[in-house]
């Protein structure tokens, strides 16, 4: 639909930008804190790039508070470190990690800006890897229900919004690259049983958060990338539909409906797979009712037929930024994803498409009716200061402002949209890229090999986007 005027942002929402423990912190071996199997992949698997300083966060918390409530902020969505709060299988809380996440939140609190915190984001600590066989061993349920009560505990007097794992749907489709995976040979069907166990957790942090934090709310985080049929081929369709269910809508579906949808179910047949579901999951699942979808979203894809007999091609990532690397895969019988001429790309081969964030709400609205906050959305750039000490970065302004007019466009067709967080706050290391891929409003004085030093220094984004937010979404400057 076409509106006469321009689009009109709730009052109350929650303008902020997000950030992920790992990728922000450092300070990986400080006050207590475990070793966690990211760190170890960070650390040794390149293109990774070490995370033991990371933005320094820890130590800059302060100063990045600061930043942000000058900025105009009303919310900042983090992630608590669970190496940090269970260092090791004792059961006993380390209070240094507590320590620090009551001063952020205080911090952050005191400065009017609304916590949305995220219990898991790809952190899991190395003694939880050994003693329960990471995500494949049913035993993780009850250490992350541990923790999650912990954090509901320590912290839900004043962290209202929560969030319990972190984009599970690529945890599982790329389970390669984000570490979930240990067997690779048996991940065809291992994927869905640690699904399965990952849905648990989910559902346990859901019913300790209605029980324990008072009026508080709790949602997962799919990361969308909504999908395009490539024609008007019927075949096209239905390679559409499928991709999509693959890549997002199966655990969507299961968020919402807390069951298994039968297409996933009949798929798990037509393959031979049992995920491994005991008596008594389901009754957990019932309980689990969330409140709101966190809602991931940097790009889109495009779908088409692929047939029995092509050539199956694995998700190859772009790892270093240099145009035309990325490969998309193809799923014989399944979907192919291609290239889509109607839109850009950044050097890093992903879809710069405002529109598909208005597709994504508008869809996800359609098919759930849950209020949703936008948690990811940003630009990966390489970036340097430039001979005046600046970062113009004005390919990000034109990025955000694309993306937050369609935000408001689809708050306008009806949506409930609560806020938007695009990533990230401060420039931190990429899952794959460290500092090579940056996102920030806030530019971190450092690179990959040299820490420099750790300034922050404010990008064009940063003055753009706070006249934007002060405003309440009116002033989108030239
Ligand atoms: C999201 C993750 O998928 O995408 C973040 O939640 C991640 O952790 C972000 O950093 C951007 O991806 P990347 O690979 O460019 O860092």
């Amino acid at each position: 639909m076409h509106y006469k005027e321009k689009p009109i942002f709730p009052k109350n929402f929650l303008w902020g930008a997000s950030s992920a423990a790992w990728q922000v912190e450092g300070a990986v071996n400080e006050d207590g804190r475990a070793v966690s199997k990211i760190d170890l992949n960070s650390q040794t698997k390149k293109p990774f790039a070490d995370n033991s300083v990371a933005s320094d966060h820890y130590h800059h918390y302060k100063e990045d508070v600061a930043l942000m409530k000058e900025a105009g902020f009303t919310s900042y969505r983090f992630s608590i470190a669970w190496p940090r709060i269970f260092p090791d299988k004792s059961g006993i809380p380390n209070q240094k990690g507590i320590n620090f996440y009551n001063n952020l939140i205080n911090e952050l609190v005191n400065n009017g800006i609304e916590p949305i915190v995220t219990l898991y984001h790809y952190d899991l600590p190395v003694w939880v890897d050994e003693e329960y066989d990471g995500w494949y061993g049913r035993g993780i349920i009850d250490a992350f229900e541990q923790y999650a009560r912990t954090c509901f505990k320590e912290f839900g007097d004043r962290v209202k919004y929560w969030l319990s794992i972190n984009e599970q749907n690529m945890q599982i489709v790329y389970g390669h690259w984000l570490g979930t995976c240990k067997y690779p040979e048996t991940w065809f069907e291992d994927q869905w049983k640690v699904n399965h166990i990952m849905n648990l957790c989910h559902a346990k942090a859901v019913i300790a958060c209605h029980e324990m934090v008072e009026n508080g709310k709790i949602g997962p985080v799919p990361g969308m990338v909504p999908i395009y049929s490539n024609t008007g081929n019927p075949m096209d369709q239905i390679a559409r539909l499928n991709a999509e269910e693959f890549t997002e809508k199966i655990w969507n579906d299961f968020y919402a409906h807390r069951k298994y949808s039968n297409f996933i179910k009949n798929y798990w047949k037509e393959h031979g797979i049992n995920p491994d579901i005991h008596d008594g999951d389901q009754e957990i699942f019932n309980q689990a009712r969330i409140d709101y979808f966190g809602i991931n979203c940097y790009r889109s894809n495009t779908a088409a037929e692929a047939k029995l007999d092509e050539q199956p091609q694995a998700y190859e990532l772009n790892k270093y930024g240099i145009k035309g690397q990325l490969k998309f895969p193809v799923v014989p019988g399944e979907y192919k994803l291609v290239y889509n001429d109607y839109v850009e790309y950044t050097d890093w081969d992903w879809e710069i498409d405002p529109v598909a964030m208005r597709y994504v709400l508008r869809d996800m609205w359609n098919l759930y009716q849950l209020p949703m906050i936008i948690t990811e959305n940003g630009y990966g750039a390489h970036e340097d200061v430039d001979e005046n000490g600046e970062v113009n970065d004005a390919y990000r302004i034109n990025f955000l402002r694309d993306q937050i007019y369609q935000v408001g466009l689809t708050i306008q067709d009806g949506v409930e949209v609560l806020g938007y967080n695009p990533w990230s706050f401060t420039d931190l290391l990429s899952t794959g890229n460290g500092m090579a891929k940056r996102y920030g409003l806030v530019f971190i004085n450092r690179t990959d090999d040299d820490l420099r030093d750790l300034a922050r220094i404010k990008k064009a984004s940063y003055y753009w986007y706070s006249n934007l937010i002060k405003s309440n979404g009116q002033n989108w400057g030239n």
